[in-house]
C-alpha cells in the first residue's frame, strides 16, 4: 500500500469536502486502502502526483473513479424498517387524501445500488394497488456512478431480500436458476428514475418532493455542509411533505425550518 503525506492527505481531504460534501479528514487509512491499487495501475509513482492531477487537470472519468472507491455504498432491502411502516400507515394516507391531482413526488438522495428506491417502489405498489391511477415515480440519485450502474442492473443476491416479506419476491422480482440472482420486474423498474446527482449542487428539480429519503448520506458531511442541505432540501419540500434521515442523524433543531415528529422524521408546515 501507498503511504500519503500530511501535506497530500490534506489537500486531498479538502478537494473532495468541498466539492461532494464528504468529511474523510479522519479517514486517512481508508483513502490510502482504497486507492493505493489504482494510483499504482495508472502509473503514477506515489500519491503526490495523483493528487497534483487530481487537482488540477482530472477528467470526469478520473474524478468518477475516486469517487467510486471512496464512498460507502452500504445499503440493504427494509433498511430502518419504521421510516417504512411509518411511510405506509401515515405518510400515505395523508398524501392519499392531499394529493388530488393523484401524482406523488419522492426522491431517495444518496440511493446507492437501489434497494431503497425499490423498497418504496414496492410499498407504494403495494398501498396504491387497487385505488386508481396515481403516478407514483421514484427520483433516485447518486454520485458515484458504480452504485447507479448497479442500481439500474436491479439483480440482487438471495440473502439480500431476506428482509422484504415472502410474497413480494415473486410479486417484484425474477429468479434466475443460472446465477441464483433475483432481479427487480419491469413494472417496479420503470417507477424509478436515477440519475447522477451531487448533493452540494444547487436542487433545481421541477417538482417539489412530498417525501424526501436523504438517510445515511448526511453521516460523511460535515455540520455546515449538512446544515446548508438540508435548507436546499427545505426548500425543494412541498408543504406538508416529509424529510427522512438516518437513524444515527439528527438536525440541527436550532436552525432547521423543519417540524420534528419522531427521530429520523421531520416535516415541513403545511402552511409553508
Ligand atoms: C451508505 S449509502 C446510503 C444508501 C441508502 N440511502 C441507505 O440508507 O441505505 C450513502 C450514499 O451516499 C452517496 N453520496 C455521498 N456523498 C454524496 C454526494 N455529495 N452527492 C450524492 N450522493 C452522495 C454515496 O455514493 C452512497 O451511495
Amino acid at each position: 500500500m501507498l503511504t500519503i503525506s500530511d501535506n497530500d492527505f490534506k489537500r486531498l481531504y479538502t478537494f473532495i469536502r468541498e466539492n461532494y460534501g464528504i468529511d474523510l479528514s479522519q479517514k486517512r487509512q481508508l483513502i490510502m486502502g482504497r486507492l493505493s491499487n489504482d494510483i499504482m495501475a495508472k502509473g503514477y509513482p506515489g500519491f503526490t502526483e495523483y493528487v497534483n492531477d487530481i487537482l488540477t487537470k482530472a477528467t470526469p472519468s478520473d474524478i468518477d473513479g475516486m469517487l467510486n472507491r471512496l464512498t460507502t455504498n452500504y445499503t440493504f432491502f427494509m433498511r430502518e424498517e419504521e421510516h417504512f411502516t411509518f411511510f405506509r400507515d401515515t405518510i400515505l394516507p395523508y398524501l392519499e387524501q392531499k394529493k388530488k391531482d393523484h401524482v406523488l413526488s419522492i426522491w431517495s438522495a444518496g440511493c446507492s445500488t437501489g434497494q431503497e428506491p425499490y423498497t418504496i417502489s414496492m410499498l407504494l405498489k403495494e398501498y396504491f394497488g387497487g385505488k386508481g391511477y396515481w403516478d407514483t415515480r421514484i427520483l433516485a440519485t447518486d454520485i458515484s456512478q458504480n452504485a447507479l450502474t448497479a442500481a439500474q442492473n436491479a439483480q440482487y443476491d438471495e440473502e439480500s431480500l431476506s428482509r422484504l416479506p415472502a410474497a413480494w419476491k415473486t410479486r417484484y422480482f425474477e429468479h434466475s436458476r443460472d446465477t441464483g440472482l433475483w432481479t427487480v420486474k419491469p413494472s417496479l423498474q420503470s417507477n424509478v428514475i436515477f440519475k447522477t446527482f451531487n448533493l452540494m449542487d444547487p436542487i433545481r428539480f421541477k417538482l417539489k418532493f412530498d417525501v424526501i429519503f436523504c438517510r445515511n448520506v448526511m453521516i460523511y458531511f460535515d455540520q455546515a455542509t449538512k446544515d446548508s442541505l438540508v435548507d436546499r432540501f427545505y426548500d425543494a419540500t412541498a408543504p406538508g411533505g416529509y424529510l427522512l434521515i438516518g437513524h444515527s442523524e439528527s438536525l440541527n433543531k436550532t436552525s432547521t425550518r423543519y417540524d420534528y415528529i419522531m427521530p429520523a422524521t421531520y416535516r415541513k408546515q403545511s402552511g409553508s
